[in-house]
C-alpha cells in the first residue's frame, strides 16, 4: 500500500507494473482492493494504479459532506499529475464508472482509453434517489449491518465464491459512515452523462457481468451502441462485481482495449 499527499489530503493507492499508467476506480461502497485480481493479471501490460477514492478505504476521512463524482474526478486528475501521467487508461466500475464519465467530460485530453465496467451513463431515477435517501438514513440509524446483506445480494451473481463474498463484506463493513452518506448523496446528484458517450473519440470497452442486476447487460449494450469506438463484452457467470467474480473475463477485455489504444503508448 502506498500513499500520496495532495493539498494536505492523503490518498492510499496500490501500484504494480511499469509503463503507461492505467487507473482503476472502485465502486460503492468499496475500495481499491476490489481490483487486486486485475492488478495481478495486468501488471505486465501497464503501470496499474488503484486508489481508494476520497473518504474510502485507507484514504483520509472525506471532509466533504457530499462526495460528488466531479470531486472524485478532480482528485484523480491531481493524482495523475502527482504520478507524472499526462494520459491514462481509465477503468471504472459502477460508481467508479460515474466518476470515469465525469473525468472524461472534464479532462478528455488526459484519456488514452476508457473502460466502463458494470456501470451506467444515466442519472438516477426519482425512485432511485428516494432509495438513496432511505439507505443513508437506515445506515446511520440502524448501522451498516442493516444494509450489508441486501447490498451483497445486489452486487454479486449467484455463483460468487465464499472468498469473493468475504472480500466484499470486508470492504462494505470497512467503509466509514460519513463516506457512505456522502457518496449516496453524491451519486444521487450526478447528472445524465449519456451525451458524453457520443463524443468519446478514443477506444472504449463496455464490460458487464451476465447476471448484473444493478446495471444489466441490455442497458450496457445500449451504452456501447451510443459510443462510437466501443467494444461490448458480456462476462459469463458474473454479477455486478465482474472484475472480482470472473477476473479473467474482465482482464481479457482490458487487454483487448489497451491493444487498440496502442501497446507502445507513452504517458
Ligand atoms: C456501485 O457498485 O458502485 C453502486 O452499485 C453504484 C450505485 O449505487 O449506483
Amino acid at each position: 500500500m502506498r500513499s500520496i499527499v495532495i493539498d494536505g489530503y492523503e490518498f492510499a493507492y496500490r501500484e504494480v507494473g511499469t509503463g503507461p499508467v492505467a487507473l482503476f476506480v472502485h465502486g460503492f461502497p468499496l475500495d481499491g482492493t476490489m481490483w487486486d485480481d486485475q492488478l495481478a493479471r495486468l501488471a505486465e501490460a501497464r503501470r496499474c494504479v488503484a486508489p481508494d477514492l476520497r473518504g474510502f478505504g485507507r484514504s483520509d476521512p472525506p471532509g466533504d459532506a457530499v462526495l460528488t463524482m466531479e470531486r472524485h474526478a478532480d482528485d484523480l486528475a491531481h493524482l495523475c499529475g502527482a504520478l507524472g501521467a499526462d494520459r491514462v487508461d481509465l477503468v471504472g466500475l459502477s460508481m467508479g464508472g460515474y466518476v470515469a464519465l465525469a473525468f472524461a467530460e472534464r479532462y478528455p485530453e488526459r484519456l488514452r482509453s476508457l473502460a466502463l465496467v458494470d456501470t451506467r451513463a444515466a442519472a438516477d431515477t426519482e425512485e432511485g434517489r428516494a432509495a438513496r435517501d432511505l439507505m443513508a438514513t437506515r445506515v446511520v440509524t440502524e448501522g451498516r449491518g442493516a444494509v450489508v446483506d441486501e447490498l451483497m445480494a445486489a452486487l454479486l451473481g449467484p455463483d460468487a465464491t465464499l472468498g469473493v463474498r468475504a472480500r466484499l463484506r470486508s470492504m462494505i463493513e470497512g467503509t466509514r459512515y460519513e463516506t457512505l452518506v456522502g457518496a449516496l448523496a453524491g451519486m444521487k446528484l450526478r447528472p445524465d452523462r449519456t451525451g458524453v458517450l457520443g463524443g468519446l473519440d478514443l477506444p472504449v470497452a463496455v464490460v458487464v457481468g451476465e447476471h448484473d442486476r444493478l446495471t444489466p447487460p441490455a442497458a450496457a449494450e445500449a451504452m456501447a451502441r451510443a459510443t462510437p469506438r466501443a467494444e461490448f463484452t458480456v462476462v459469463p457467470g458474473a454479477g455486478h462485481m465482474a472484475p472480482m467474480e470472473r477476473p479473467d473475463g474482465v482482464a481479457g477485455a482490458l487487454r483487448r482495449l489497451w491493444s487498440r489504444a496502442g501497446e507502445a503508448a507513452t504517458d
